[in-house]
């Protein structure tokens, strides 16, 4: 199957992404978790990315598409794949129909505003094996480190109130038209984000019509 997940920023796209990639045994695709490693790499796409992405808004077009291209090529994507905030743009949704990926289904992960506000600020990540928690909603059963390889977990540079808006502004000016592009094209799925992480897992494979 090949997957898009849509959503604001801290709909809970890759923590939704993360268990129906090992569900259905394909990759998930995270354009922010690659430009993060870039940053980390100090990468030519890195260096262009750091300021935007710390400000909230987004890297451009032609580099992310370029990216997606050349991961979607790979081996491990052969059988499908998710991607996990691409596109993110009308213009990335067009360069992704002219690559030939015909994608199976868009899930849009719907979360108000105000509740992401409240959520942002317990994020928690792994900057080594990208395992995302919550302090109070999916605790590590590790404390202050990850589960799954012991790293020190970090809040995100881009997790910061302010930044927070700013994405979600963002959001809501360039990512969302994406809703009606994939509506008319009859791929939208629209999963109404739960309080309980897996309550939205339930009703996300029930929209992917995957079996629990
Ligand atoms: P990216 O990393 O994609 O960030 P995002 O879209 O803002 O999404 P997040 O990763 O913040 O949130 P999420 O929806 O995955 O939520 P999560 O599962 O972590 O992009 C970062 C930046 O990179 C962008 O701002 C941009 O600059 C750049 N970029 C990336 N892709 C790009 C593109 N295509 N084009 C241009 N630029 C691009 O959940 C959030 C929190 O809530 C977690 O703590 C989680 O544990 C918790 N949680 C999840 N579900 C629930 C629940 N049901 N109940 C309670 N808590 C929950």
């Amino acid at each position: 199957m090949k997957i898009i997940f849509l959503g604001a920023p801290g709909a809970g796209k890759g923590t939704q992404a993360a268990i129906v990639s090992q569900k259905l045994s394909i990759p998930t695709i995270s354009t922010g978790e690659i430009i993060r490693e870039s940053v980390r790499n100090e990468t030519p796409l890195g260096k262009t990315a750091k300021e935007l992405i710390e400000k909230g808004e987004l890297v451009p077009d032609n580099l992310v598409i370029e990216l997606v291209r050349n991961r979607i090529s790979q081996d491990d994507c052969k059988n499908g794949f998710i991607l996990d905030g691409f596109p993110r743009t009308i213009e990335q949704a067009k360069a992704l129909s002219e690559m030939g990926v015909d994608i199976d289904a868009v899930v849009n992960i719907f979360v108000s505003d105000a509740d992401i506000i409240r959520r942002m600020g317990g994020r928690r990540t792994c900057s080594k094996c990208s395992a995302t928690y919550h302090t109070l909603y999916n605790p590590s059963a590790k404390g202050e480190c990850c589960e799954k390889c012991g790293e020190k977990l970090s809040v995100r540079a881009d997790d910061s109130p302010e930044t927070v808006k700013k994405r979600l502004e963002v959001y809501h000016r360039q990512t969302q038209p994406l809703e009606d592009y994939y509506n008319d094209l009859g791929k939208l799925v629209t999963v109404v984000g739960q309080e309980k992480l897996e309550d939205t897992t339930r009703l996300t494979l029930e929209a992917l019509k995957v079996n629990d």
